[in-house]
């Protein structure tokens, strides 16, 4: 079984507590694209794990977990992230963690480019994390990134760094910026590069033989649907393909191996950095945006940015739905709008008076959407660690009963608060056959 779980909005969704719940029935969760600019909160019992580029599965001891071909991977933030993890207890062994060769590596002069874009994309800068994604996605499509496996050579790897560099160093001098030195990244990389070696692997023969062997793999989306560099609100969104066809390129595996696909959707929406956000809470609405905040705690996990907030759109949700085809949907934070007394939930979308039934290609004509709402009661009592449908307000009932038409796709899980148990599996669904099975 393969099943891919993806964001269904601009990230944050949640995705990292779903992962964590389902990463106890599957043998192998692997990554497939980005790097770490993705940041999942996993909460058990008292600790709590900030991820980026490793997977939620690191967790449990019994996972595999993969970092696939179409990542990228800065190999300082991978290390941190490892050491960080051991110092919480977590064991991590080349064993239990396979990174691909062919994945790509952020370089030191990726992330001053990531800089020096923004600077030059001035007031319409995309708000990235600075991480180097977009640099290295760049290299990696002009050909001439530096995947894992060439580094293992130190002699192509000094090369390629020599003359990446020359190149990189135009751009940064023409911003004022120091150029940075060949011998200086060479030295920073190569022992960090020595310390990858034993994790390196042909991951997708891995997980052809894993599948093989009847284990279980879950491929793990990071960012989210309209964050496509497809799909999602070009120019403002991440340079990879988060959607259900990322899963099987950026993890090598044949799109017919793939079983299901599960959306993760929040109750409301949020989204960092720029771009248009239609159902954004501004201006007479900043209270109600403040609160949401507040509630469910909207700030970047890694970057500690504050979240725009906004209600839940159907309308992109749909789109989401038809781009990933999800066979189930996981609710979020649910809780975090019991204290409500009114929910909007957007509809459908006009253009200057015109309906407009697809999700715009355009950023400039998502700015001038004017949302239709639909104004649902709110249940105005506390849902905190429910675990049965049958024991949530009726009103929340209507209310995920409302989403799910809308999207025209199942809810099989909703989530009632941060905690593993605070959990509702919906009987007979897909989902809950995910997790039987
Ligand atoms: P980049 O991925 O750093 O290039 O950033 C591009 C856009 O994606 C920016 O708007 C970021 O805020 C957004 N982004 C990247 N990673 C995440 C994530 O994990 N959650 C939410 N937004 C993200």
């Amino acid at each position: 079984m393969i099943i891919v779980i993806i964001g269904a909005q601009w990230g944050d969704e949640g995705k990292g507590k779903v992962v964590d719940l389902l990463a106890d029935r599957f043998d192998v969760v692997a990554r497939y694209q980005g790097g770490h600019n993705a940041g999942h909160s996993v909460y058990v019992g008292e600790k709590a794990f900030v991820l980026r580029l490793l997977p939620s599965g690191i967790i449990h001891e019994e996972s595999t977990c993969v970092l696939g071909n179409g990542m990228v991977i800065d190999p300082k933030a991978f290390f941190e992230e490892i050491d960080q993890m051991t110092a919480q207890g977590i064991s991590i062994t080349p064993e239990r963690l396979k990174v691909s060769s062919r994945a790509h590596l952020i370089m030191p002069y990726h992330r001053a480019l990531d800089h020096t874009s923004e600077e030059r994309l001035g007031n319409e800068k995309i708000g990235t994390t600075l991480r180097g994604i977009g640099p290295a996605y760049e290299d990696k499509a002009g050909r001439r990134g530096i995947r894992v496996a060439d580094a293992m050579s130190p002699e192509l790897l000094k090369l390629r760094i020599e003359r990446n560099l020359e190149e990189a160093n135009r751009i940064i001098v023409l911003f004022g910026q120091q150029p940075l030195r060949a011998d200086d990244i060479y030295n920073e990389i190569a022992p960090l590069v020595e310390r990858l070696r034993p994790f390196v692997c042909e991951t997708s023969h891995f997980l052809a033989e894993a599948r093989k062997q009847k284990k279980r793999i879950l491929l793990e989306g990071a960012q989210a649907t309209l964050l496509d560099v497809d799909h999602g609100t070009y120019p403002y969104v991440t340079s990879s393909n988060p959607t259900a066809g990322g899963a099987s390129v950026g993890a090598g595996i044949p799109p017919h191996h793939i079983t299901g696909v599960l959306g993760i959707v929040r109750t409301y929406a949020t989204r960092v950095g720029e771009g248009p956000f239609p159902t954004e809470m501004l201006d007479e609405e900043e209270d109600m945006a403040n609160l949401i905040r507040q509630r469910g705690n909207e700030y970047g996990s890694v970057t500690k940015r504050p979240r725009r907030c906004g209600w839940f759109d159907a309308v992109a949700t749909r789109y989401a739905a038809e781009l990933n085809g999800f066979d189930s949907i996981a609710l979020t934070k649910l809780d975090v709008l019991d204290a409500l007394e009114e929910i909007k939930v957007c509809i459908g979308y006009e253009i200057e008076g015109k309906r407009v039934d697809t999700f715009p290609a355009v950023s400039n004509d998502l700015r001038m959407i004017k949302p239709i709402y639909e104004t649902l009661p709110g249940w105005v009592s506390e849902t905190v660690g429910v675990t049965e449908f049958s024991k949530l307000p009726e009103k929340a009932r209507a209310y995920v009963e409302f989403l799910s038409a809308q999207i025209g796709v199942e809810i099989g899980l909703i989530s009632t608060g941060p905690e593993r148990d605070q959990t509702v599996i919906l009987k007979d669904s897909v989902m809950e056959g995910w997790f039987k099975d």
